[in-house]
C-alpha cells in the first residue's frame, strides 16, 4: 500500500487543470450498455474507479478501446465502449465490492436485455448506502425483483413500463439508474424529487444524443418518454466540481493563489460563497476559478451539507480541514451520510480542536498551527482533507492507505508538485 509524504509550509502558486468528473463518468460509461452501437467517451480521468468499472464491463462482454488525446495541452483519456451482444448479465460480488457504482449496470441491462443479476453493494465506510429507491422504482415500472444469495435478481416480461415514481430522498444513484432504465421503457416515466447534480445533467445530455427523449434537465421533476432503441454517440465528460473545490481549499489553506483551469464556478456556488466568507478572494471566468488567499485572514464559517445546489457532502472533509486553521468556531453539519466524520480523529492527531456531537455535527475551533503526524486515509474525500492538513502542518506528514485517493483524484502528486507542494509518493511493494 502506497503512502504519501508531505512536508508542510509551502504556499501553492500556479495553475491546476481540472479533470473530467468521476461521478459523471461512472453512470455515463454504463449508459453505453443501452445500445449495441459504439459510444465514445472523452475527457475521462485516469482513476482506479474507472479501471474497476471497465473490468466489470469487459466481463459483461463489452469491447473497450482506449486512446489518449491532447485537449488544450492536457492529456485526457478517450474510451470507446461497444457491446454488440453481452456475454453475461451478471455483476459479480468481486467487482461490485471494489466499486459500489457498479450498480449503474442495473438500469441499462434490465431495460435492454430484460434480466440482470447484481451483487448487492452493501454499506461502506461513510454509511449504510441503501438501494431501496432504485429497486422500488424499477418494480413500479414492472420489474420482478428478488434478493437471492446477496444478489438482486431482476427480470421483466417484454419492456419496462413507464411509471410515475417519487423518491423519498433526492438520490444521485437512483436518479441515474431510473433515467437509464426509463429511456428504453414503453411509455412515459416521471421522476419526482430527482437529484439535480450537474453530473445528472451530463448523463441526460449523453442519453439525449443517443436518441432518448427527456424533459426537465436541471430540475427535480424529470419526464422521460421511452423509445424502442438508442444509438451510439460521442460525449465529452463535464469537469469535476469536487476536484476543483478540493484544490480551491488547498489555495486557501496554504495562503497561496491557484488558477483552476477547466473548472465551472456555476457548479460550486455554495462552497465558493463559503470560501469568500472565510476571507478568501475568489474570481471566476467562464471556464476557470481563481482562488487568492495571499492576504487572507481566515475566519471560521458554518457548513451544512445538503443535496445540490446545497453544500456538497463530498467537500465536507476538505472544508473541515480549512476550518481547523481559521479563527473562531465553525459548526459542520453532515446531513447526507450518517458516518462521515472519520477524518476527525486523524485531524485531531495533527492538533485540530474538534468536538463531534452525535453523528451529524461537529464544532471546529480554529488553532494557530497543525503539526505533522502519521495519519490514515479512511475514504476518498477524507484522504484529501488529510493531505490538506499535511500541506500546512509543521514537519513531515505521512498519509497511509492512499489507494482511496487513487479512486478519485487524477495525478494528485503531479498536480500538487507543479504548484510548489513538497509532496511525494512512497511506493510500497504489493
Ligand atoms: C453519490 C456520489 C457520492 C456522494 C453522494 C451524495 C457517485 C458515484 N457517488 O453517491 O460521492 O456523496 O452521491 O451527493 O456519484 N438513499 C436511500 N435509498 C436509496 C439511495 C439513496 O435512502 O435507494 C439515501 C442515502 O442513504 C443518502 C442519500 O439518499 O442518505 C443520498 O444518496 P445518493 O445520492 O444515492 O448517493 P450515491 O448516488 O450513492
Amino acid at each position: 500500500m502506497d503512502k504519501i509524504k508531505i512536508i508542510g509550509g509551502n504556499p501553492l502558486f500556479g495553475k491546476i487543470y481540472i479533470s473530467g468528473a468521476k461521478n459523471a463518468a461512472l453512470p455515463i460509461i454504463c449508459a453505453s450498455l443501452l445500445t449495441d452501437e459504439p459510444v465514445t467517451i472523452k475527457n475521462l480521468p485516469f482513476l482506479s474507479d474507472i479501471k474497476s468499472l471497465n473490468a466489470l464491463l469487459l466481463q459483461l462482454g463489452t469491447q473497450i478501446e482506449e486512446k489518449q488525446e491532447d485537449y488544450n495541452g492536457h492529456l485526457t483519456n478517450s474510451i470507446t465502449y461497444h457491446t454488440p451482444k453481452p456475454t453475461s448479465l451478471i455483476a459479480p460480488y468481486d467487482y461490485v465490492r471494489k466499486m459500489r457504482a457498479s450498480y449503474y449496470v442495473l438500469g441499462p441491462l434490465l431495460a435492454k436485455y430484460g434480466h440482470v443479476e447484481l451483487s448487492l453493494p452493501g454499506g461502506c465506510a461513510i454509511g449504510a448506502r441503501p438501494m431501496d429507491i432504485h429497486l422500488s422504482s424499477l418494480e413500479q415500472m414492472g420489474a420482478k425483483i428478488e434478493i437471492k444469495n446477496g444478489y438482486v435478481v431482476a427480470d421483466i416480461d417484454g419492456r419496462l413500463r413507464g411509471a410515475r415514481v417519487s423518491f423519498h430522498s433526492a438520490s444521485v444513484g437512483a436518479t441515474c439508474n431510473i433515467l437509464m432504465a426509463a429511456a428504453l421503457a414503453e411509455g412515459t416515466t416521471i421522476i419526482e424529487n430527482a437529484a439535480k447534480e450537474p453530473e445528472i445533467a451530463d448523463l441526460i445530455n449523453l442519453l439525449t444524443d443517443m436518441g432518448a427523449v427527456i424533459e426537465g434537465i436541471n430540475t427535480s421533476t424529470l419526464t422521460i418518454h421511452g423509445v424502442e432503441k438508442l444509438h451510439g454517440a460521442t460525449h465529452y465528460i463535464v469537469n469535476d466540481r469536487i476536484e476543483a473545490g478540493s484544490y480551491a481549499v488547498a489555495a486557501a489553506m496554504t495562503k497561496g493563489r491557484l488558477e483552476l483551469i477547466n473548472a465551472d464556478a456555476d457548479f460550486l456556488q455554495t462552497p465558493l460563497d463559503i470560501l469568500r466568507k472565510t476571507g478568501v478572494k475568489v474570481e471566476t471566468t467562464p471556464n476557470s476559478i481563481i482562488v487568492d488567499a495571499q492576504n487572507a485572514v481566515l475566519q471560521g464559517q458554518d457548513i451544512y451539507t445538503d443535496y445540490y445546489p446545497g453544500f456538497p457532502t463530498d467537500l465536507q472533509a476538505q472544508f473541515m480541514a480549512l476550518m481547523c486553521i481559521a479563527s473562531g468556531a465553525a459548526m459542520v453539519t453532515e446531513s447526507i451520510w450518517e458516518n462521515r466524520f472519520m477524518h476527525v480523529p486523524e485531524l485531531m492527531r495533527m492538533g485540530a480542536n474538534i468536538n463531534v456531537h452525535g453523528h451529524a455535527s461537529a464544532i471546529v475551533r480554529g488553532v494557530e498551527k497543525l503539526s505533522a503526524a502519521p495519519v490514515m486515509s479512511t475514504d476518498l474525500r477524507a484522504s484529501f482533507a488529510l493531505i490538506l492538513a499535511g500541506l500546512v502542518a509543521e514537519g513531515e506528514t505521512i498519509v497511509n492507505r492512499v489507494y482511496h485517493l487513487d479512486r478519485g483524484y487524477e495525478h494528485l502528486e503531479e498536480k500538487f508538485k507543479a504548484v510548489g507542494a513538497n509532496i511525494e509518493r512512497i511506493k510500497e511493494p504489493d
